[in-house]
């Protein structure tokens, strides 16, 4: 079944695939397992720029993984966001040396849901099995006309649809065709090795129905405690971004702070903005208080690193503390 179809998708990855990203020249398990848990929450081109090599140089096995402090695992993931996400990886590594082949045992393991079980199957095993990645649902949707499917559906059809004599180059070409054909804007269909089995193809863009979201906002004031040139920081306890450093969020600013501007960020529930408040103490207040250089080795999260940025550009262009050049005198 679908011969000619996998023939098709074989043939189109080799001239057309990304064939050299470093998860998909390996068959180590944590490798893949560490790519796949990156990749949920971010681009390739970051990932393969900026995380995943220097995680593989600090962490090589699951087992130094386990034996690291989170701290230092956090610090490797500043910047990628999810810290649950490593913080499960880090869970993970403290549980096995191995990563178990099958996929209900996977999908045990802290973290592991049934997209990652797959892939680490299909990619480290070589099992016959699909991935769902976004890509991979658009493409599911549009070959079978699919609006609003449920998971179980598209699970189902992409049990049919797999390789199962090559189930890892198949697995990485959806995942292609899905980035560079399967567009949801300006799908290529002309171009598109599984146009002889797409239902869709005539009216790509009604498959799957676009969900329009709506995030709320909120606001946040942040109250940055400066002693002796440095930043205090408290380590997070609460659930959202645990483990991680950040400065105190407060109802209502301390009286003496000064405004010195806001920072937005997007996280996928919600839209953020901080006000930041600069409150200078005659005398230590807080526990623990960095410098700037000192703030570079602790693991914060962007929006953190955001206002630690605004507090730089702060110092570097207030001259609010210095004599105006021009003094005008009004005499009355
Ligand atoms: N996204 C999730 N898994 C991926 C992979 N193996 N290659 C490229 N992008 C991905």
């Amino acid at each position: 079944m679908y011969t000619q179809t996998h023939q098709n998708i074989q043939n189109w990855y080799r001239q057309y695939g990304r064939l050299d990203l470093p998860w998909r020249n390996t068959d180590e398990a944590y490798y893949i397992y560490l790519s796949e848990v990156m990749l949920q929450q971010t681009q390739v081109k970051t990932v393969l720029e900026r995380y995943y090599i220097p995680f593989i140089e600090r962490f090589p096995t699951l087992k130094h993984l386990g034996e690291a402090p989170l701290d230092d695992v956090l610090k490797m993931w500043e910047g990628l966001g999810y810290y649950n996400r490593a913080k499960n990886l880090h869970k993970t590594a403290t549980l096995v040396d191995q990563l178990p082949t099958n996929i209900d045992e996977l999908i045990k393991l802290p973290g592991i849901g049934k997209n990652t079980a797959h892939a680490v199957a299909a990619f480290a095993f070589h099992q016959p099995v699909p991935i769902m990645e976004a890509n991979v649902k658009r493409i599911l949707c549009r070959l079978q006309k699919l609006r609003t499917p449920k998971d179980k559906e598209l699970w189902d059809i992409a049990y049919i649809l797999v390789d199962k004599l090559n189930p890892f180059d198949y697995n990485q070409a959806m995942m292609d065709i899905g980035a560079t054909i399967c567009l949801p804007k300006n799908p290529k269909c002309e171009i598109c090795p599984l146009d002889d089995i797409c239902e869709g193809k005539e009216e790509p863009l009604l498959y799957p129905t676009k969900k329009i979201r709506v995030v709320p906002t909120r606001v946040q004031n942040i109250l940055l405690h400066v002693y002796d040139d440095k930043l205090s920081l408290t380590q997070r306890e609460g659930k959202f971004l645990h483990g991680l450093w950040g400065f105190e969020s407060v109802e209502i600013p301390h009286c003496a702070a000064e405004y010195i501007g806001e920072v937005t960020h997007a996280y996928t529930h919600f839209k953020l903005i901080c006000k930041v408040y600069l409150y200078y103490e005659t005398s230590p207040e807080q526990i623990d208080y960095f410098s700037e250089a000192e703030i570079q080795k602790i693991a914060i999260s962007k929006v953190d690193e955001k206002i630690v940025n605004l507090y730089s550009n702060f110092l570097k262009y207030d001259y609010s503390y210095e004599p105006t050049a021009e003094v005008v005198t009004v005499t009355t």
